[in-house]
């Protein structure tokens, strides 16, 4: 793990592999950190170059300025791009990492030579979700984020995973634990009030990968399935039985469409 030093403290990341071909780097979920994407790592380290930061507030990184908002993420990965001299790269994110590439593409489209939407949708927070927000915050600074096993676990996996797959389960449940509370609060403000997307859809540019899970309750396969519709060059992929954490609840599929998608960028 390495860190750079950001205008509001260091921020951590994980460099692995090697090749002449555009690195990837992938944006993590929340409330996790870099650590959800080892079984990507693992397969595109032999080929690619791979960058995965901890947002401020989670993993490996300290805690956020009080109250961020996505552009803010973004700007650290700008800055990461920077510090590692990356021209351009292909981005990836799922469900928040979707929210954060939305804003990278708004601040850097120039720097991205592919996209992958994962497990995400580009609209806004309802009402109801607003407010579900609000309530969590409230619960994580007065319980810690402990609150969050019961409050997210639930949402995060299939029953299926949730049921038969202990060590993804238990995977979740510590990166949960890694996250700071005040890191949690932001996000879940910027999260919150993040901008409409749906708009710039039409305008990416590059090819993109739209992929997510037959049984995710956040980004279900039919708002994944409109949101590529939107885009001029995109592929989209539903893995059966997969939640919300497509990317680890069904690795080998996952790790399959994202190298044939690689595979010609
Ligand atoms: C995530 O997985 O990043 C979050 O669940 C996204 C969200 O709550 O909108």
């Amino acid at each position: 793990m390495s860190e750079y030093r950001t205008s509001n403290g260091p921020m951590a990341y994980r460099d692995h592999g090697e090749g002449s071909k555009d690195p990837v780097v992938l944006l993590h979920a929340f409330p996790l950190n870099s650590r959800m994407w080892d079984p990507q790592v693992e397969v595109l380290m032999g080929e690619r170059r791979i960058v995965t930061p901890d947002y401020p507030g989670f993993g490996r990184s300290p805690h956020t300025p009080a109250q961020p908002d996505v552009r803010y993420y973004a700007e650290g990965v700008c800055g990461l791009l920077d510090r590692l001299g990356l021209e351009r790269v292909v981005l990836g994110g799922l469900s928040m990492g979707g929210y954060v590439a939305f804003a990278c593409l708004r601040l850097f489209p120039e720097r991205v030579s592919g996209l992958v939407l994962a497990n995400t949708r580009p609209d806004v927070d309802s009402e109801e979700m607003r407010e579900g927000r609000k309530e969590m915050a409230h619960r994580v600074s007065q319980e810690g984020v402990e609150a969050l096993i019961e409050l997210m676990m639930p949402r995060l996996l299939a029953e299926e995973t949730l049921r038969n797959d202990p060590e993804v389960v238990e995977l979740v449940k510590t990166m949960i634990l890694e996250c700071s509370p005040d890191g949690v609060v932001a996000a879940l403000g910027a999260m919150r009030d993040r901008p409409d997307s749906t708009l710039l859809l039409k305008e990416i540019g590059v090819p993109t990968l739209v992929i997510g899970g037959a049984e995710d309750a956040i980004s279900t396969p039919d708002v994944m399935g409109a949101m590529a519709e939107e885009i001029p060059d995109a592929r989209h992929v539903t893995l059966a039985g997969a939640g919300h954490l497509s990317n680890l609840e069904d690795s080998q599929r996952f790790n399959d469409a994202l190298e044939e998608f690689l595979a010609d960028l």
